[in-house]
């Protein structure tokens, strides 16, 4: 027998019962080092040895130092749990306490708002949309009607990346991003992230979610906005809902609105309580310049579009008094918020 394999036998032999002398887990390691170590292990030191042997010896060295290296291998992680065991059972450790419970991730409550108003949308047959958050001048500005002079295009308001580049300041570049893939008739919901230049306090930050509408048909008039915007609202916050169209000014809209709710909270013994008139949305008849600017027959298509903020919508109805909350993600704050699993009801 070569003599190699005498020695791999030997060696396995020592290791073994180094392995059960070792007293504690510290010892045990000092036996791994010392046989199975990387750089100066005894065994492993046999197998770089085979390199140099004859080419018909190494088929059974190598065989053997593999079979032994396993052995002593084994032989180590039973002795270490043989460790572990123990030190479970250490007084002072109670095995029967409850384990902590896994943390599993919550639906944000912003974005279950997102999610409750697109599925009101997407009952109405609204289809989702998406576009990027950088884009350019022409796509959040210019195709939307608003003069690059407006104060809304200017540096003070809007996060320029590069000389025509931009964090989207709106979701409305979406409008005309869908508009340019698809023929009327378009009904879309574009949830997304818009970005500005804004102070961080209780009712701004800089980034801020947005959701956008838009219809464009054969004879989209005035009624359909009013109807569709008053039926989400009721769907949203209870069918006695008030909803209010103030005029307002939108580059995009012509005319344009703001959308105003009042709850109407009906109690048990009767008893009603009206919340004051809630600003939610901007909205209008899209201006017939940005259906040319898309290629649009403005002579041929109307439509509707609106913009609301679901950061403001949680605010409201989870009683937040501070939007910062919902960005700063304290898992203290985000959790109070868990929807059943299956998502948001
Ligand atoms: N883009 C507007 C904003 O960010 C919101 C808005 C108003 C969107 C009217 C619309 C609209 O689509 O028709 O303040």
């Amino acid at each position: 027998m070569n003599p190699l394999i005498e020695e791999l036998k030997d060696l396995s032999r020592q290791a073994l019962d180094a392995v059960q002398r070792a007293g504690d887990e510290r010892a045990l390691e000092a036996v791994r080092v010392e046989y199975l170590g990387r750089k100066d292990g005894r065994i492993s030191g046999v197998l770089r040895g085979l390199a140099s042997l004859d080419a018909e010896e190494r088929p059974a060295v190598g065989a053997e130092a593999n079979r032994v290296k396993q052995l002593v291998a084994e032989a180590l992680e039973t002795r270490a749990g043989a460790f572990s065991h123990k030190a479970a059972r250490a007084p002072g450790l109670d095995l029967t306490l409850p384990p902590r419970s896994p943390w599993r991730g919550t639906v944000h409550p912003v974005s279950q708002v997102v999610d409750d108003i697109w599925q009101i949308f997407k009952s109405l047959g609204f289809t989702r949309a998406r576009g990027p958050e950088v884009d350019d001048e022409w796509y959040n500005f210019v195709a939307l009607n608003t003069p690059l002079d407006h104060p809304a295009a200017d540096e003070q308001d809007t996060l320029y990346l590069g000389p025509e580049l931009l964090l989207r300041s709106h979701t409305s570049p979406v409008q005309i991003r869908t508009m340019q893939a698809y023929e009327p008739p378009i009904r879309i919901i574009a949830p997304g992230m818009a970005y500005r230049r804004d102070t961080y306090d209780a009712t701004h930050t800089p980034a801020f979610m947005q959701i956008e509408g838009l219809v464009v048909d054969e004879g989209v008039t005035f009624v359909d906005f009013k109807a569709t915007l008053a039926e989400f609202a009721r769907r949203f916050w209870g069918p006695g809902t008030r909803v209010r169209f103030r005029p307002g000014f939108f580059p995009f809209t012509e005319p344009s609105a703001e959308v105003d709710v009042k709850r109407v909270i009906v109690r048990d013994d009767g008893s009603r309580e009206e919340t004051p008139w809630i600003e939610i949305m901007g909205a209008g008849m899209v201006d017939p310049a940005v259906l040319d600017n898309v290629g649009y027959d403005s002579e041929r298509y109307t439509g509707w579009a609106f913009g609301m903020g679901p950061g403001r919508i949680a605010l409201l109805k989870y009683g937040v008094p501070d939007l910062r909350l919902f960005y700063e993600n304290d898992m203290r704050f985000l959790g109070q918020f868990a929807v059943p699993r299956g998502g948001a009801s």
